[in-house]
C-alpha cells in the first residue's frame, strides 16, 4: 500500500502545480495498488498513464523556468529528465516480449513515493516562490518582473550549489 497521500504540507500554494501534484500522487497511488503478482497488465497500464502525467508535468514545470529566467540547462531540469528516464527504462523492460521484467517498475513506484514528496518540498517548492517573486502569469508566459533571460543554473533549493 501507498504511504504516499496528498496532505497539506505538499502544497506550495500555487494552484496548477499543487493541482498537478494532486494528479500525480493519485496516478502513483492507483499503480502502487496494482503491484501484487497476476495484476502485470494492470500495473503496466496505470504506470504507463502515469508516465503521460508526467511528462506534461514535468513539461510544464520547465516551461515556466524558461519563461521565467533559469537557463535550459539547471538542475530542477536535469533531476526532471533522469527521472523521466528511469520510468521510461522501468517500462520498456517490462514490456520485453521474451522476458518481462516487472521488478524494475514495481521498485520505481515504491522509489517514487519517496522521491516526490522530497522533491516538491525541495526543487518545486523553490520554484513556486520564484514564479511567486517574478509574477509569472502561466496563462500567458509573462512575467511582472523582467528576469534575466537563462541566468539561473540552480534549482534554489537549501542543498543546490548552483
Ligand atoms: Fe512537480
Ligand atoms: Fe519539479
Amino acid at each position: 500500500m501507498s504511504t504516499l497521500a496528498w496532505t497539506d504540507d505538499l502544497a506550495l500554494q500555487h494552484p496548477q502545480m499543487d493541482l498537478t501534484h494532486q494528479e500525480f500522487i493519485e496516478l502513483l497511488a492507483a499503480a502502487d495498488a496494482v503491484l501484487a503478482p497476476g495484476q502485470e497488465a494492470a500495473l503496466l497500464a496505470r504506470f504507463d498513464t502515469l508516465v503521460a502525467h508526467t511528462i506534461e508535468h514535468f513539461g510544464q514545470e520547465d516551461r515556466w523556468m524558461q519563461a521565467s529566467g533559469f537557463a535550459p540547462e539547471n538542475c530542477h531540469s536535469f533531476q526532471h529528465q533522469a527521472v523521466l528516464q528511469v520510468m521510461q527504462e522501468c517500462a520498456r523492460r517490462a514490456r520485453l516480449t521474451d522476458a518481462p521484467d516487472f521488478e524494475p517498475l514495481r521498485i520505481a513506484v515504491r522509489e517514487l513515493a519517496v522521491w516526490f514528496p522530497q522533491h516538491a518540498k525541495m526543487m518545486d517548492a523553490a520554484l513556486a516562490q520564484h514564479l511567486e517573486s517574478v509574477g509569472l502569469d502561466i496563462a500567458s508566459g509573462q512575467c511582472a518582473q523582467a528576469p534575466a533571460a537563462g541566468a539561473i543554473t540552480g534549482c534554489g533549493g537549501s542543498s543546490c550549489g548552483g
